[in-house]
């Protein structure tokens, strides 16, 4: 994965009713080690990383490059958005596209808020750079995002079996320029 060319990072922080998404802080760190951490967040993602390993490596400010969103409730982080470029992807219908990733930690699922920072974020990006379709790979049996995927207007190109598992790729039309 490449990032996405996205010019001036971080952007000026999106709101949405409950929730702000904005580039990565310091006082993010200890969140993304219980994100990155969490066997639960990577049940579908092909394992966690362990604690002691995170807690020497990662950087003072982790995860901060251009299209890759903390999502905060009430003052602290509860997830991070992806939004990258996939040149080299396995599937020829999503090589080069802009491509949707999400992690949230547990005690924030169920609550619609993965739904809206992703909403809010595609939005952001349609705003960033216009006209571009957005891809999103998830294993078939991860139903949560399943249907968060839907939700967002991702309609699927095709399955195929990848890591052992079977994957969905989804696509999100580009919005049709105004005018
Ligand atoms: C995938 C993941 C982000 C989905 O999170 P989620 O909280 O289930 O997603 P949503 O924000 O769509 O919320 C889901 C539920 O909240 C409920 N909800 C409660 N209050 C709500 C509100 N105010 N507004 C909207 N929905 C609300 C909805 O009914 C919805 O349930 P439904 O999908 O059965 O309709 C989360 O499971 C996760 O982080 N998983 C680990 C990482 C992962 O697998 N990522 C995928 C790889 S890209």
């Amino acid at each position: 994965m490449e990032e996405l060319g996205l010019t001036g990072w971080p952007p000026e922080p999106v709101r949405t009713e409950r929730l702000v998404l904005r580039g990565s802080e310091a006082r993010d760190r200890a969140a993304f080690v219980e994100l990155l951490a969490s066997p639960e967040v990577h049940t579908y993602l092909g394992g966690a990383r362990p604690r002691a390993a995170l807690e020497r490596e990662l950087p003072g400010v982790p995860e901060r490059w251009p299209g890759s969103f903390v999502v905060e409730l009430d003052g602290a982080m509860i997830g991070q958005i992806l939004l990258r470029r996939a040149p080299a992807h396995q599937r020829p219908a999503a090589a080069g596209k802009a491509d949707l990733g999400y992690l949230f930690l547990p005690r924030a699922w169920g609550l619609g808020y993965a739904s809206e920072a992703c909403a809010a974020a595609l939005d952001w990006l349609d705003g960033a750079l216009p006209g571009e379709p957005v891809v999103l790979t998830t294993q078939s049996a991860n139903t949560g995002s399943m249907r968060l995927a839907a939700k967002l207007g991702f309609v699927e190109v095709e399955r195929f079996e990848a890591w052992g598992a079977e994957q969905w790729l989804g696509m999100r039309a580009p919005v049709a320029p105004s005018g």
